[in-house]
């Protein structure tokens, strides 16, 4: 695996450009590809669909796409989109009623699978299903919206993460989504995030390169 892997949340880019600005983007070195799916309901916001990563694959994107899903019900979404060509899944815990099912959908699809931790939620959701997590992403923002702001005890939650992961001895990635900027990022990898969204951080920046360039150099430090 790669060491550090930027994830680009396209909830802040151009919706009017999509494509384009998917390709910016990874032309800019961004690994990842993140696409918020927010349902009105979960979460109070409304955003896109399995149509949008279904046409983002026809465009040609072929870099791995990260689904983060703020839906309830959850597994109705996930075979659509297995079929729009996600790569990663990562949903809710408390929006799925059946947690490991969800999970078993994910993985029998080939797909890689994860839980994502509100600030308030609780890493024991983790316990049972660690053999079929690829991924445990931490909001360190209440989920819904860009351009929110870092919220400092999640870094503590990284560690305690971090030493869960490590303990079960899998190869799983540990995600961080919200307020992440190339002036707290290194701060963020140091508590043993490997996998960063950013949003606003990247796509309300002139140039897209020198944001990502500036966060490996931050992470690396
Ligand atoms: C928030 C989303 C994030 C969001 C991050 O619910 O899950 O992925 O786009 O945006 P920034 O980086 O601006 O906090
Ligand atoms: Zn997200």
């Amino acid at each position: 695996m790669n060491d550090f892997l930027i994830a680009p949340s396209i909830l802040s880019a151009d919706f009017a450009r999509l494509g384009e600005e998917v390709d910016k983007v990874l032309a800019a070195g961004a690994d990842v590809v993140h696409f918020d799916v927010m349902d009105n309901h979960y979460v109070p916001n409304l955003t896109i669909g399995p149509m949008v990563c279904k046409a983002l694959r026809n465009y040609g994107v072929t870099a791995p796409i990260d689904v983060h899903l703020m839906v309830k019900p959850v597994d109705r979404i996930i075979g659509d989109f297995i079929e729009a060509g996600a790569t990663y899944i990562t949903f809710h815990p408390e929006a799925s009623e059946h947690i490991d099912r969800s999970l078993q959908l994910i993985k029998s699809a080939g797909c890689k699978a994860g839980l994502v931790f509100n600030p308030a939620t609780p890493l024991h959701y983790l316990d049972y299903v660690m053999d079929k997590i690829d991924v445990v992403l931490l909001m360190s923002v209440n989920p819904g919206f860009g351009g929110q702001s870092f919220i400092p005890g999640t870094l503590d939650k990284l560690r305690e993460a971090k030493a869960k992961i490590a303990a079960s001895g899998r190869n799983i990635r540990l995600e961080i989504d919200g307020g992440v900027k190339a002036d707290n990022i290194g701060e963020i990898a140091a508590a043993g995030a490997d996998m960063f969204v950013a949003g606003s951080a990247i796509f309300n920046a002139p140039d897209y390169k020198t944001v990502i360039d500036k966060m490996r150099a931050e992470i690396a430090a």
